[in-house]
């Protein structure tokens, strides 16, 4: 019997393709950038399985165009790029990347908000410039991490990891859910559940961690920088569109918070016009889970799930339904 012919979308760690390929026929797009729409409607006609990513958007269109795709795996923990009921009503089964890189990610968000707030690029610009003249001791001021309350909107894995951390600098953890966590949990994290605009108020830190969804899109707007401190920061890491990038800009330039972290952009990989010059704000290339043993096992976590739907025909943990 011939073995499930796939797409790989991307470039994607040996250790995904080497496991792939001991179980289906893999067409690779290995390239350091997203596949073209139309070459992937074409290449995605005859194949069965699909190892995508979260650049690539698995919709109506795409389902139309591969009348035999049965298994999607997305590259990923989020699958906002996947319509997973045109997928589910289409019979093809979709699965991601929980757990592996909530860790990682993590960790990165810190990252962001430890660079944003003690103005760590600023610093290296300045040395790397020529700049430094000598302790100052009005050079770069910051603002302190350690005792300050960190507001985590959205409490999954993530979040909560994140709020794991806060307990290291003695902070005050507030947290906003659709869904309020166990006591336990909050006991653990020493988390308090706070409606949103009062997590905005209170916070001196603001991390978002939540899903994208028509219900979060656009979830932090004017209005919620105008509630938060003039003092405060917004540190994203989960997905761009979740901040209104251009009323970002708005509070960054005006001075209306102090400063931001992003890993993520509305309309990624392009930035909003003027966030570039924003001195106040620390901008990564959506690096969150860039270790190489996260996306490692990402890859893994990936093949194993496409190779669940198309060959073992087991109803894969990783599944999204
Ligand atoms: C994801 O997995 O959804 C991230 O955005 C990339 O690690």
């Amino acid at each position: 019997m011939s073995k499930p012919r796939i797409l790989v979308t991307r470039r994607v760690p040996r250790e995904c393709l080497d496991l792939l390929k001991q179980h289906v026929d893999v067409e690779h797009y290995d390239k350091a950038t997203a596949i073209p729409r139309g070459l992937l409607l074409k290449t995605a006609a005859d194949k069965d399985g699909l190892l995508c990513l979260l650049t690539d958007k698995i919709d109506a269109e795409l389902l139309a165009a591969a009348p035999r795709l049965q298994a999607v795996s997305t590259f990923s923990v989020g699958y906002d790029h996947v319509d997973v009921p045109a997928c589910k009503a289409r019979g093809v089964a979709v699965t991601n990347t929980p757990g592996v890189l909530t860790e990682s990610t993590a960790d990165f968000t810190w990252a962001l908000l430890m660079s944003a707030a003690r103005r760590v690029v600023e610093g290296d610009a300045h040395m790397r410039g020529g700049k430094y003249k000598g302790w100052d001791p009005l050079l770069l001021l910051g603002s302190d991490v350690s005792g300050k309350t960190l507001g985590v909107i959205g409490f999954g894995r993530i979040g909560q990891a994140v709020a794991k951390r806060a307990g290291g600098f003695s902070m005050r953890v507030l947290y906003h859910d659709t869904k309020r966590a166990s006591s336990d949990v909050e006991a653990a994290l020493n988390a308090v559940f706070v409606p949103l605009h009062e997590l905005l108020r209170e916070s001196d830190y603001v991390s978002v961690h939540t899903v994208l969804d028509a219900g979060t899109r656009h979830l932090l707007d004017d209005r919620a920088f105008g509630l938060m401190k003039k003092s405060a920061y917004l540190i994203n890491a989960a997905r761009g569109p979740i901040v209104d990038e251009k009323a970002l800009v708005r509070a960054l330039k005006s001075e209306r918070i102090r400063g931001a972290g992003l890993d993520v952009y509305e309309w990624e990989p392009k930035m909003a016009p003027g966030l570039a010059s924003c001195k106040n704000a620390v901008l990564a290339p959506h690096l969150a889970s860039a270790t190489l043993e996260t996306r490692v096992k990402m890859g893994v976590m990936a093949a194993e799930g496409l190779i669940d739907g198309l060959v073992r025909k087991t109803r894969s943990p990783y599944r999204v339904d």
